[in-house]
Parts: C-alpha cells; structure tokens; sequence
C-alpha cells in the first residue's frame, strides 16, 4: 500500500507536481500524505485519479453512485446495492457475492477505475445496467456531470465516535512498518482536526445530507446505526429508490431477509473471498471486516475524549437536522441541542 503510494508520488508529471506542492500537505496516517484540495484532505494515492475522474467522467442520467464516508459502512452497502439492484440477473444459488469482493464487484471511481487510467474502460467496469459505482469523494467536488443529471446517489454515513475507532484500528493494521505507531492520542487529536482520508467528516456529511434533503429523489441518505437496526425496512427502501422494489412475490418466497442475511458483516467476513486476496489500492480483502459493530466506541474512548467529540458534534451539526445513534443496544440517540 505504503510503495504503491510512494511509486505513484515519483511517478506525478510536472504540471502535478506545480500543483501538489501549493498543497497544504500532512502526514497520512497510513504512511503516505494527505493533501489539502478542495476543502478536503485527499490521500496523495487518489489525488491524481480524483482529479481524472472529477474532470472526465460522464454519467449517464441511468447511474447508480454509491457514495460513502469511509469506515462507515462502504463495503456492507455495496453488497446490499449490488444484490438488490441486479437480483434478476442471477440464479438465488449462484449469489455473486460467493466469488467475488463487494469492492470488486462496485469497483471505486478514485481508488480502483480512474487510480491508473484517466479515462478508463467504464462499460465494461459494470457487468449489468444500470451502471453501479462507488465513490468517497464530497459532494460539491463531485463531477458536475453526477450532481446535474439524473444519476442517483446513496450516501452512507455513521456515528462519527465509531467511525473513528475504525479508521484508527484499520490504519494501525495497514500503517508502513517504518513508521512508529500512531498512538491513541495522536490519532484522536488528528481525527478532531479533521486530517484523515476525505475528512474533515463533518462536511462531507453536511455536503450530502443538505443535499438529500433538496433533492430527496436523487440522494438516498443513510446511517449505518438504522441500517443495523432494521436492515429489512432500509434494504426495501432502497430497492425502492433504485427503481427495482421487491415485488409481492419476492416477498412471499423470503427474498429480502435472504439478500440482508447474505449482505451481514457475519456472512461476508467468513466468506473465502473476503479472506484472501487484495483491493485495487492494495488492502487486503479481510482488513474491511473488523468487528461490525455500534457502540464499539466506548471499548476505547477516554470519558476525556467522548466528552470532546460530543461538543464537537453538537457544534457541527447543530440546526442541521442530522442526528446520530452512538449504540443500539440503548437506542440511545445524540441530538445537536441535548
Ligand atoms: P468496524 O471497524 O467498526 O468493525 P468501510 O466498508 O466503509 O471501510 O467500513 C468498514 C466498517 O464496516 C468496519 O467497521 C467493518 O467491520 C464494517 N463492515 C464491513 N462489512 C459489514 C457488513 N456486511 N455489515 C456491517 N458492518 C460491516
């Protein structure tokens, strides 16, 4: 991951290379830099690609973006969308999640299509219509070809306190051997500042969720503390909002409790294919299954540190409407004004 990186930050051209080093620039916590650009911190692996792809990519009004902070639930919507939307392609014992990675079968526009390609084969990217992709990149730096046409995007987000501990134990894992670790408070003090992949967090969220609510037929915007509480409901409303709802049939013959059975954290980690082999940005398979979990925050946040992130919340969110659950189990649920 580390070289991938390093590779690709000697091989930038020079008009690039003019333009990275304007860049307010800050250690990465994998290994590599994260650099300033359009109001968010972009990991120098994708810079070059999201750059490609913000400036040649041309969606059709039939695509399909799944759009994601990451940590929050990327993978497990991929499996969902993939299955629900292209269900009638395949035989119900011949799931295509049983041979491939959710990350090969909705393949990244920045961290897989565009990573070497400025214009990249994208017909064949999708095995089905309507084209599928998936994305981290902000709202407003999306291409204007995505937000101005009728492409549909579902956005997933989560409680920022989980989101957090996740990134910090998936970059711990992946980070350059070279490097001394990322203690708990460094890690903390750089996620408050907002300085992690496509953070600060706040924004990209904010960035989707106005966005949703403007254009409620265009941006599905979910939680992954809702999707994990009731993953049927959430699974029918998407299929809904894709165009393809679960017909009387399906429902009968029990259809939706089988694709959110397939789709769980539980299924997907112990499934071969997610055991072995390499993302096209060099992260092992396994390493997006971790513990699947709301609330696994309070296993390793200092009261200190929860007592800071809940301000920030508050502070952030505040008027916007967007709320977030920190547990399940509880239902307790984190209001701006509380
Ligand atoms: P944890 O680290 O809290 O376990 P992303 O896919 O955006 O990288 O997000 C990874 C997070 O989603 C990890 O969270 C991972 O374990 C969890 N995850 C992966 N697949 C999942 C699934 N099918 N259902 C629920 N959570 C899943």
């Amino acid at each position: 991951m580390f070289s991938l990186t390093q590779k690709m930050e000697k091989s930038w051209d020079n008009e690039f290379q003019e333009l990275v080093q304007a860049l307010p620039k800050e250690d990465g916590w994998i290994g590599s830099h994260l650099y300033f650009y359009q109001g968010f911190w972009c990991p120098a692996l994708v810079l070059k690609s999201f750059i490609s792809f913000q400036k040649n990519f041309q969606a059709f009004a039939s695509d399909v973006i799944l759009a994601t902070f990451p940590k929050c639930g990327t993978t497990w919507l991929k499996a969902l969308a993939y299955i629900t939307l292209y269900r009638s392609h395949f035989a119900r014992d011949e799931n295509p999640l049983l041979s491939s990675s959710p990350h090969q079968l909705v393949r990244f526009l920045e961290y897989d299509l565009y990573l070497n390609n400025p214009f990249p084969d994208l017909q064949n990217a999708c095995a089905y219509e309507p084209r599928l992709f998936a994305t981290h990149v902000p709202y407003a730096s999306l291409p204007t070809s995505i937000t101005d046409s009728n492409s549909k995007i579902v956005y997933i987000c989560r409680n920022p306190l989980d989101m957090f501990i996740s990134l910090w134990l998936f970059s711990t894992k992946l980070r350059d051997n070279n490097l001394r670790p990322l203690s708990p408070d460094e890690a903390f003090d750089k996620f408050y500042h907002g300085i992690y992949a496509f953070g600060p967090f706040f924004e990209h969220v904010l960035g989707y969720w106005k966005a949703s609510r403007e254009n409620p037929n265009k941006i599905l915007f979910l939680k992954y503390e809702d999707l994990m509480e009731d993953t049927n409901s959430h699974l029918k409303n998407l299929a809904m909002f894709l165009g393809v709802p679960f017909t009387e049939d399906e429902e009968k013959q029990g259809v939706v409790p089988e694709i959110v059975k397939m789709c769980s954290f539980e299924n997907l980690k112990e499934l071969e294919v997610n055991k072995k082999g390499l993302h096209a940005s060099g992260i092992p398979n396994a390493d997006f299954f971790r513990k699947g979990e709301v609330g696994d925050w309070s296993n390793h946040l200092t009261p200190s540190m929860v007592e800071r992130l809940e301000k920030l919340i508050q502070e952030k969110l505040n008027n916007s409407g967007l709320t977030f659950k920190l547990s399940c189990k509880t239902s307790r649920i984190f209001h701006p004004s509380e």
